[in-house]
């Protein structure tokens, strides 16, 4: 047996009875660099982390905190590897990731089998909700998931007086963040605004922007994106083609996790139409806190990266998943302490995540709220492209989550439409019978009338989109979990949406 360094500790150790322990943490993240939160972003983070813990001896007293960090990948690996981890280890006293949902679903039930708290600062799709009871009842959520995304649109839809929106995304049907996003935004907002959800089975060099905006102008006057950078520019030049960029309609953008992507130059790329057409988007980020000490590990995130992994941010700062997880082992160690107070051995998973639920911590960028659920509160600013001659963007309302409160940043009221709701009744919606078909486009209907009856011409077409994966679906507020029997076949697959069907 180990023996720990208790000895300048035997003081505490008359306090707190417990003996000293090694606490197993097992963080899990993949190591491929093409994720925001690869191993070579986060570890740092978790380290720096550890050595904060190790060095407030308040906290964990004589216990040394050990990470063992394993490859998640996005997929089920990050299962395996807890699996085997149990095998060589045992059962790790703390787990920390994964980030993907379809990674974080299985080890999610299994924490709670084990009954071993899990910490993550991904697993954001609103199915991970199901909490008290239910199957991710061990889970705890340090970033905001996208239903706290929905908070905020429920509250700008009610400050404004909006009555109804289009929520348009692309589906990648690999990692999917887009449609969970939108997913937790339509659970917030479904039953006060009517919602139009399409869902475009795209590939993103595709032609697709005009139809986009006509589905806009037939549906709404608010249309919420969820789309990579080049698609919604493509959108919003068609938008300005149409004429609907005039104070009309308003565009919403979902940036989260990607920083780099505001006030860094890049609208000098753009032509003057592509600036105008811009002025109706509006992008949604998360709000941040400056502060010295976050500037500090920044930096210190940054050197770590490259010292360890050859790892260069470039431009990029480091997103909310770093903080994340910084904060994710702090809340743990602070959580753990408090319950040892109460216990003279090493607590349960379950006492433990009482002291991480409902409760407040200094994070690092400022403070997090974990609310009752074990969610993290979300804050978050609206951004425009308020001058486009200089592409100088400026926030120009903010999101406190907490307190659900939506604030027009004061002198920025010109940014924000007030003339919206006078065109919100929504026309040519079809009736729930036909929910589960998939409308063609425009000159798709034109095409297919003349053609009329022809068999053969019929089955070109259809390999024509078969090929070209081109789909727009319409699908009625109440129907999100009856869409046509394909999705579902393959939302069922990952049961991560328990939530979703009850819809
Ligand atoms: C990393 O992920 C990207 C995108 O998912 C993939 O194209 C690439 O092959 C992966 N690299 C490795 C080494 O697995
Ligand atoms: C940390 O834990 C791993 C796995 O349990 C173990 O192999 C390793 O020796 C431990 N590290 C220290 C410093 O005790
Ligand atoms: C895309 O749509 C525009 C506007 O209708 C049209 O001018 C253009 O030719 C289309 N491009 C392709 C590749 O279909
Ligand atoms: C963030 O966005 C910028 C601009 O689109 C891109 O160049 C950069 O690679 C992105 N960063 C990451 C980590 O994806
Ligand atoms: C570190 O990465 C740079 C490019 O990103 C490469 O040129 C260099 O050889 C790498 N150094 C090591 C030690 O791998
Ligand atoms: C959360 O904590 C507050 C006091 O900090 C308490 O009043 C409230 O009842 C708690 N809520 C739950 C659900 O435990
Ligand atoms: C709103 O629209 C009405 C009529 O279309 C117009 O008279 C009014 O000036 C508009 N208000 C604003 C703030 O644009």
């Amino acid at each position: 047996m180990q023996l720990c360094p208790c000895v300048p500790l035997l003081l505490a150790l008359l306090i707190t009875p417990s003996r000293c322990r090694q606490i197993k943490a097992l963080a899990l993240l993949p190591t491929n660099d093409s994720y925001l939160f690869s191993l070579s972003v986060v570890r740092p983070a978790l380290e720096l982390a550890v050595e904060t813990v190790q060095r407030n001896p308040s906290l964990l007293g004589a216990h040394s905190l050990n990470v063992t960090f394993a490859d998640s990948d996005c997929g089920n690996k990050a299962l395996f590897k807890t699996l085997d981890f149990e095998k060589q280890h045992g059962r790790p006293d703390v787990i920390v990731g994964p980030v993907c949902v379809y990674a974080a679903a299985p080890v999610a039930r299994l924490a709670k089998h084990w009954e071993v708290p899990m910490l993550t600062a991904g697993a954001l799709a609103h199915g991970f909700a199901d909490k008290r009871g239910g199957e991710y009842e061990y889970l705890t959520r340090v970033s905001p998931p996208y239903s706290k995304l929905g908070g905020l649109f429920l509250a700008m839809f009610r400050h404004f007086s909006w009555k109804s929106a289009v929520l348009l995304y692309h589906d990648d049907r690999m990692e999917r963040e887009c449609y969970f996003t939108i997913e937790g935004i339509f659970a917030a907002m479904r039953n006060e605004v009517d919602i139009y959800v399409t869902d475009i089975f795209v590939t993103p060099q595709h032609n697709f922007s005009r139809e986009v905006v006509e589905h806009v102008r037939i549906h709404s006057t608010v249309a919420v994106l969820c789309f990579e950078a080049t698609a919604v520019h493509k959108i919003m030049l068609a938008a300005h083609r149409s004429g609907m960029t005039n104070g009309d309609y308003i565009f919403f953008n979902i940036e989260l996790f990607n920083s780099t992507l505001y006030g860094d130059g890049r609208w000098n790329s753009f032509d003057a139409e592509a600036r105008l057409a811009h002025r109706a988007l509006r992008t949604i980020t998360l709000l941040r806190y400056n502060s010295p000490e976050f500037d500090r590990f920044t930096i210190e995130m940054k050197q770590r990266s490259l010292e360890m992994f050859n790892f260069s941010y470039g431009d990029d700062n480091v997103n909310m998943f770093v903080e994340g997880f910084y904060n994710a082992l702090l809340l743990y160690a602070q959580a753990l302490h408090e319950a040892m107070l109460h216990e003279d051995h090493m607590p349960s998973g379950d006492e433990i995540m009482r002291h991480m639920w409902n409760c407040t911590i200094a994070g690092i960028a400022g403070t997090v709220i974990i609310d009752a659920n074990g969610d993290s509160e979300g804050d978050y600013s609206v951004i425009a492209l308020t001058d486009t001659e200089r592409g100088t963007q400026k926030v120009i309302g903010n999101y406190y989550g907490h307190w659900a409160k939506f604030e027009e940043t004061p002198g920025m009221e010109d940014w924000w439409p007030r003339n919206l709701s006078r065109k919100t009744t929504p026309q040519g919606v079809s009736d729930t019978s036909s929910m589960c078909q998939s409308y063609g486009l425009t000159y798709v209907k034109t095409v297919a009338i003349v053609i009329g009856t022809l068999l053969l011409c019929l089955i070109l077409l259809g390999i024509f989109f078969f090929l070209r994966k081109y789909k727009v679906f319409i699908v009625k507020k109440k129907n999100w979990a009856e869409q046509s029997s394909e999705k579902h076949h393959y939302l069922r697959e990952d049961s991560i949406e328990s939530n979703c069907s009850t819809a």
